[in-house]
């Protein structure tokens, strides 16, 4: 059994724990693709502004009748296949996403239902586009103390549904998609080095979906209000999205006592390509270091991460022994940043 010393901060003490590495990836991707010039027949806008302003050429969009566990029973297939893992040898089901198919039951158990993990306790959880980050160490956090054994986590979303058609600033930006990766202890690996979580809702009115909750519930009225579609103040969104990535990857580099030299592969949060730019320059890690699929992918909130990971190791990009760094930004806010050794 591989073990890992674990720093706690609360505590100031550290504990022995079962290390936890990622042992099989996937991703898929709805076949429908939505380019820019697509957009500029839609709306005002065009594929230099788009271009220009984020690095984003074109996203897919789910079909009408695919939910967001449809895309999720896809990745997961792929990433069980990938990891040798038979679904009924899955202890848990972590789902991120903020389009689940419904308000109930989970995202979750329906992707339970299609695998028949007949054995796995199942649910969502929700930090916008740093779930996947939270589901990582949600996992990571049972299979390390010895809860469970193998966790499937899952980011995956459906964000045309909740896309405003005909709000420019908001409809170019983002495409629907799911990834998932299996979560184990592997022997010989250590897996999940560092890893850190954080939150600031005094800023959640920056970037939310006001309507179809509790506060102001379906109606009529909320539908006629576009309240039921994402809302972002993107300058201000930019601006914490920079700092808080840059805090989070510096923290975790801390945690395990690395310097960012020693990190051979970066996977962002893929919301905007001038976003990974000042991240790089501040962080002084080359552009090459970075994976980046968002010229094809928009921004896919909680997939963003896993979709681009499950990309770069099945294109070569990351290696056995590789030291890679995940760093994530969201609605929440939320922030949050792991370093695994592959
Ligand atoms: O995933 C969660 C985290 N999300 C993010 O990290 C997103 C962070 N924010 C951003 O990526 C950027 O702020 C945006 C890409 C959303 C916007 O870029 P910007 O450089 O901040 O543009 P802006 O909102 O300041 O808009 C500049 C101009 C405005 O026109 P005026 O007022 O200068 O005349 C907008 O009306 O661009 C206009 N504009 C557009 N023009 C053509 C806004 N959207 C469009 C558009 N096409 N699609």
């Amino acid at each position: 059994m591989s073990r890992i010393a674990i720093r706690s901060a609360a505590q100031n003490k550290t504990t022995c724990l079962r290390s936890v590495s990622i042992v099989g990836t996937g991703s898929y991707l709805p076949e429908r693709v939505l380019t820019n010039a697509d957009l500029a027949k839609m709306v005002d806008t065009s594929d230099e502004w788009i271009m220009t302003r984020t690095g984003i050429k074109e996203r897919h969009i789910a079909a009408k009748d695919e939910a967001t566990s449809d895309l999720a029973i896809e990745a997961a297939r792929r990433a069980l296949a990938q990891a040798g893992v038979a679904p009924q040898d899955l202890d848990m089901i972590l789902v991120a996403t903020i389009t689940p198919d419904m308000f109930f039951p989970s995202t979750a158990c329906f992707v339970q239902k299609s695998l028949g993990a007949v054995n796995a306790a199942c649910f969502d959880l929700q930090a916008a586009c740093s779930g996947f980050l939270y589901a990582l160490e949600t996992g990571r956090q049972f299979i390390a103390s010895g809860s469970v054994d193998t966790v499937l986590i899952i980011g995956a979303e459906k964000l045309s549904c909740i896309t405003d058609w005909e709000d420019r600033s908001t409809c170019v930006l983002f495409g629907d998609g799911a990834g998932a990766a299996v979560l184990q202890n592997r022997p010989g690996t250590r897996g999940i080095l560092s890893s850190v979580m954080g939150s600031d809702g005094n800023l959640s009115h920056l970037l939310s979906m006001p309507g179809g909750g509790s506060r102001n519930p379906a109606s009529e009225q909320t539908v006629k209000e576009h309240l039921h579609f994402l809302k972002m103040a993107g300058k201000e969104v930019f601006k914490y999205a920079v700092n808080s990535m840059l805090g989070a990857a510096k923290q975790a580099l801390e945690q395990c006592a690395l310097t960012i030299d020693q990190v051979d592969c970066i996977i962002p949060h893929q919301a905007n390509v001038r976003i990974v730019q000042a991240i790089g320059e501040r962080l002084g890690a080359p552009l090459s270091k970075y994976y980046l699929n968002l010229p094809r992918t928009g921004n896919m909130s909680a997939a963003s991460i896993p979709v681009a990971l499950d990309e770069a190791v099945r294109a070569g990009f990351i290696h056995q022994r590789d030291v890679v760094l995940l760093v994530a930004f969201g609605g929440g806010f939320t922030w949050a940043a792991a370093i695994l050794e592959w």
